[in-house]
């Protein structure tokens, strides 16, 4: 048995805690029991054996990708097991850990921008078509549009859930990222007549009806860049296949991925704790006899630096356990005064104080701008540099960096501590969003016990 004969045959775990008062049974397709660590060590392995069958992939070849993610670890791991070379595109916003384990696994890791539009030659996706292209015996694996993604979960996903559960399964429910687990395993359940699929959706994701701004879990969804020309969706997705889809907001799925460590010890991704909170919203409808079953695609060891870091919550302004010391929600926040990018003077509101900061955000298709995320702000603009400037002078030309964002439950001082000492001014995050401003001295006078000045 080689280290790949161990992909697939995941367990079906039933929850027992968190589905206290519910009729139906809810069960956890364990998927980051895989050796890779995830789902996508499914998807690598069909799409390696269907470019080795069609001769894509010789041996001695480069295997190329372009992913921060778990594709790419599981696409490395196969490639050191079968004798190819990895060669791994993922953006600068990476985590160390995730780069450090391609490494491990013998890949060549290659970084460029993240947080650039699809049409950019620096885009990930583009990086890693030009590799492929310029390498010899490069071939891309292209998990976005590659059929064997899906494929996979067709021939193995679905079958096993189906066999494990007896044929008693009701509901599946899985997150979609690629969409290959959903409509691979959702076309295999769908077609025996009784199944429901339902997708496991980021609120801001456009697959369930968002506007594409960011969001905090990863591997899920799909964000819009705002200067992307056209939205092109994965065809490794084929929505036909989802019956419905549940939106679920960061601070439900953040709680919901803590909860499941603590209540049934599983510690899975947040992209888990997504798809389970959609899971018991389906499971509540439903009689005895129900079955559903949520798929889990990777564990939680690889985010023990953020959504289970009390740390890490705080200074996003998530729920956390409470925190010693004033906080900053604890002095008064003004609203911010939020405008478009592309705002000039002639935007300004007739009033304001001499003292106000405009934060300057990317616009949204059709969306008022409210409540951004530190990643929708491009800089702000002191309104006082703006006096005497004409009319249509845009106002990015009195931009300044954004205000760094601190917690709102957050402890004053260590908010101080970690923002550099001469920003007055700091974003105030509720759930991830800018939601208030706070000044410096106001914070300062909060910790020291002396009235602000
Ligand atoms: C942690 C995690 N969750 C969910 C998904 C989504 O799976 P799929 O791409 O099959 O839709 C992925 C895929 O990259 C993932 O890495």
């Amino acid at each position: 048995m080689s280290v790949l004969d161990a992909i697939g045959d995941t367990p079906l775990i039933r929850l027992t805690r968190i589905t206290a008062g519910l009729a139906a049974e809810v069960h956890l397709k364990a998927e980051f029991l895989n050796p890779g660590g995830s789902v996508k060590d499914r998807a690598a392995l069909a799409m390696v054996q269907a470019a080795e069958e069609s001769g894509e992939l010789l041996p001695g070849g480069v295997i190329v990708e372009g992913t921060s993610g778990n594709t790419g670890i599981g696409l490395a791991m196969i490639a050191a097991q079968r004798g190819y070379r990895a060669l791994v595109v993922v953006p600068d916003k990476s985590s160390e850990e995730k780069i450090k384990t391609l490494r491990a696994y013998g890949a060549e890791v290659v970084i460029t921008v993240g947080g650039v539009p699809r049409e950019d030659p620096r885009h990930v996706s583009q990086v890693a078509a030009r590799l492929a292209a310029e390498t010899p015996g490069g071939w891309l694996a292209g998990q976005y549009d590659n059929p064997a993604n899906p494929g996979a979960h067709l021939a193995t996903t679905g079958p096993e859930i189906w066999r494990q559960t007896g044929r008693r399964i009701t509901h599946f429910v899985a997150g979609i990222g690629t969409g290959g687990t959903i409509s691979g395993a959702g076309a295999f359940l769908r077609k025996t007549g009784t199944v429901t699929i339902v997708g496991a959706d980021p609120e801001n994701s456009v697959y369930g009806g968002g506007d594409g701004s960011p969001y905090y879990v990863e591997s899920i969804g799909h964000y819009v860049h705002p200067a992307t020309d056209q939205d092109v969706w994965p065809q490794s997705y084929h929505p036909q296949v989802v019956d419905r889809i549940e939106r679920v907001s960061d601070r439900e799925s953040i709680e919901m991925t803590r909860r499941l460590a603590r209540e049934e010890g599983i510690l899975a991704g947040a992209s888990t704790g997504t798809a389970v909170v959609a899971a018991l919203r389906v499971a509540q409808g439903l009689h005895p006899g129900s079955l559903v079953v949520v798929l889990a695609p990777d564990s939680g060891r690889a985010y023990l630096s953020k959504y289970f870091d009390d740390g890490w919550l705080r200074r996003a302004g998530f729920p956390a356990p409470p925190a010693p010391g004033p906080l900053v929600g604890d002095v008064p926040a003004t609203a911010p005064l939020l405008l478009a990018a592309d705002a000039t003077v002639r935007d300004l509101p007739a009033r304001t104080g001499p003292d106000t900061v405009a934060i300057l955000v990317l616009p949204r298709r059709g969306r008022p701008i409210s409540d951004p995320a530190p990643g929708d702000v491009i800089g702000a603009v002191p309104l006082a540099a703006t006096a005497g400037a004409a009319p249509d002078t845009p106002l990015t030309t009195f931009a300044q960096p954004p205000l760094p964002p601190v917690g709102i439950n957050e402890p004053a001082i260590e908010a101080l501590a970690r923002t550099p000492p001469d920003t007055t001014r700091l974003a105030v995050l509720t759930d991830g969003r800018i939601t208030g401003i706070v000044t410096r001295p106001s914070l300062t006078a909060l910790t020291s016990n002396e009235p602000a000045s």
